[in-house]
Parts: C-alpha cells; sequence; structure tokens
C-alpha cells in the first residue's frame, strides 16, 4: 500500500540554475494547496545531513519566481556518495517527519534521489541544468535563460570582433554536452562552432576556413567553442599565429548561470514543480518528470539515467549551412 504522504521536502543540488526558485514556489505552493507540509533543506544532500530545514509557507516563495539562483542554496557533498551517509540522510528525513522529497538538479543529483529512495523516503527528481544534457528530458530547467544570457553576449562579442577585424573565440558553458554552443551557433551566426559531440581536435581545418571567409571580405570571424573543448586562450594565440588575424577568447562563464528566469523557464519550472508534488502524491517515488513529445511525464530514475542523446545531427548540418 502506497505511503500516506503528510510532509515533503525540497531541496536544490548540484549547479544552480535559472527557474530553480520557480520550480521551489510551484513545489511550496501546489503541496500546501494540497493540504501537505513543505520544508526546505537547505544547500543540496549537504545541508540534509547538517539538518538544515526550514518549514515553508506560500508567503515565504512570493516575490521571488522572476530571481535567478536558487533561495535554498545548492552544493555538491560528496557524503551523500557513501552508504552510511545515505543512510543518515534518510535518518533525517525521519526526524523530521519528511516522507518525500522532490529534488532539483542534474542527473548527479538523481543518483542522491535514488539513493534515498532506496532508504525508504519517497523521491523524485526534477531537471535542473543549464546544460540540457539530461537524457530522458526535452528540456531541463534553466536552458533557455542561459543560451540567451550567453546569445546577448556574443552579440555584444560581435560588435567589437568586427570593428576590429578579429576573429573572437566565445567559450560557452555545457559541462561535456555542447547544446548551449550550438543554440548560440545558430542564434548568433557563429562562423565555426566547436562541439565535444563531433570535434575532431583538426585545428587547421578552423585555419582554412578563418583564412578563406577573410579573403571572400569577411570582417569578423566567431568561433563558438564548447566548454567540453576548452582551451580558448591557447588556441586563440595558436589561431592568431597561423593566420596572421588578431585574435581573441572570452570565457563567458558563470554569467550563464545568473539573471533573471526566461519566461518558458518560470512556466517549466511551474509545471515540474506541480507535476513532481502530484506525483508524490500519487504514491510514486523514483521517479524524474520530464517532457517528452511536448508532455510531462514521470520516468522511472533507473530507466532515466540508462537514456543516452547526442546533439541532432540534422541541426548541426544547418548550422553548418547558415554560416556561409
Ligand atoms: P548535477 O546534479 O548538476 O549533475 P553533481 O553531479 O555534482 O551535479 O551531483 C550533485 C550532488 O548529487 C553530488 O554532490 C552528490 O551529493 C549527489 N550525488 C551525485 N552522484 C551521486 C551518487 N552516485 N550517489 C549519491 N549521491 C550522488
Ligand atoms: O552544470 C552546470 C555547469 O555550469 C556546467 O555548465 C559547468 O561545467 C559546471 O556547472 C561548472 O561548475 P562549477 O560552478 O562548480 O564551477
Amino acid at each position: 500500500m502506497a505511503k500516506e504522504i503528510k510532509t515533503i521536502g525540497v531541496l536544490t543540488s548540484g549547479g544552480d540554475a535559472p527557474g530553480m526558485n520557480a520550480a521551489i514556489r510551484a513545489v511550496v505552493r501546489v503541496a500546501i494547496a494540497r493540504g501537505i507540509k513543505v520544508k526546505g533543506i537547505k544547500k543540496g544532500y549537504q545541508g540534509l545531513l547538517n539538518e538544515e530545514i526550514v518549514e515553508l509557507e506560500a508567503k515565504d516563495v512570493s516575490d521571488m519566481i522572476q530571481r535567478g539562483g536558487t533561495i535554498l542554496g545548492t552544493a555538491r557533498c560528496l557524503e551523500f556518495k557513501t552508504v552510511e551517509g545515505q543512510e543518515k540522510g534518510a535518518e533525517v528525513c525521519r526526524k523530521h517527519g519528511i516522507d518525500g522529497i522532490v529534488v532539483i538538479g542534474g542527473d548527479g543529483s538523481y543518483r542522491g534521489a535514488q539513493a534515498l529512495s532506496r532508504q525508504g523516503i519517497n523521491t523524485i527528481g526534477l531537471p535542473g541544468t543549464i546544460d540540457l544534457d539530461i537524457a530522458c528530458t526535452e528540456y531541463t530547467i534553466g536552458f533557455d535563460t542561459a543560451v540567451n544570457t550567453a546569445m546577448e553576449a556574443i552579440d555584444k562579442v560581435k560588435d567589437t570582433s568586427s570593428s576590429h577585424e578579429r576573429c573572437s573565440i566565445v567559450e560557452v558553458m555545457g559541462r561535456n554536452a555542447g547544446y548551449i554552443a550550438l543554440w548560440c551557433g545558430i542564434a548568433n551566426g557563429a562562423e565555426d562552432i566547436l562541439l565535444p559531440e563531433k570535434y575532431d581536435f583538426d585545428e587547421q581545418k578552423i585555419i582554412n576556413n578563418i583564412i578563406d571567409r577573410r579573403r571572400k571580405g569577411k570582417t569578423h570571424h566567431i568561433i563558438i567553442n564548447a566548454e567540453g573543448i576548452g582551451h580558448s586562450t591557447s588556441m586563440a594565440r595558436r589561431i592568431e599565429a597561423a593566420t596572421g588575424i588578431e585574435t581573441r577568447a572570452t570565457i563567458l562563464g558563470h554569467m550563464q548561470r545568473g539573471g533573471n528566469p526566461s519566461a518558458k523557464d518560470r512556466f517549466t519550472a511551474s509545471i515540474m514543480g506541480a507535476k513532481a508534488v502530484d506525483t508524490l502524491l500519487a504514491g510514486e517515488t523514483n521517479k524524474v518528470i520530464g517532457l517528452q513529445h511536448g508532455e510531462f511525464v514521470a520516468i522511472d530514475i533507473e530507466e532515466a539515467l540508462a537514456m543516452t542523446k547526442g546533439i541532432d545531427e540534422y541541426e548541426i548540418e544547418v548550422a553548418k549551412l547558415l554560416s556561409v
């Protein structure tokens, strides 16, 4: 028989992402509307182990849907990767009367959720990461805001790059995934896009491309380089030496993780947060909420973690066709 849920906890874990606050707000307000108490767990699994737990009322999450970051704070917690840490986490939940938890984070955080579920605490994951690298879902909370932040920054780099007739390498985040790079590459009309999924380490091709386009009269050359490839500064030095064209590297870094979430992130986080609560209340555990074929669904964590996804070949081809 499904365990009766009276109190749920919510935590954010791993790297923060714009829209996490909107997800927390949705969890709190939907749970309260359903007659359930909510406890906010600060600083991810670390805060759970340290019992940094506060009760959250509907008013505690007002005026926050538009804010970047996460009001609960987030952390990476090595101790939670151990069975002892996971047992302690479940014990803390029992002590605080927490029957179920919503974990907002990336797939590392899902493994923690899976562990808690094995310890008897009903757990549901929500995809919160700017990287879009969670295979079971077409969308992850934070991606849209991050990609727009990066796009606006790259537009600015392009202005000065054109004025000085330079080549500019702009490095975007994404860990080992190239989604932010591909989206910016297309949205910014970049001349080259370097994706970890496709990179062949043949720098000569990039150099030839720069020389060829300069001959054809292009004044700028924007290369979007994914963090998963990295080394933008040394790449810029080598490209300048080989082409004779002044080359600069800009690493956008953590600015991509901040800022007010876009409408898409606020909306998606709100629906996913609500769905997480309703999935818990339906007696489910060990699931993650994802967007599949445009529909919000609950997927088994084991299944979700076993899935893989790659960058769409057609999108890569279009990016190349557009960058003439
Ligand atoms: P993300 O959730 O963004 O992928 P991480 O991979 O850093 O970020 O994971 C966030 C946290 O999730 C880790 O610091 C750890 O506390 C927890 N976690 C990650 N992997 C595991 C695991 N295998 N077992 C238990 N907890 C884990
Ligand atoms: O997962 C989000 C992300 O911003 C990645 O794009 C990046 O590789 C990583 O986190 C950076 O982590 P940290 O904030 O710990 O430097």
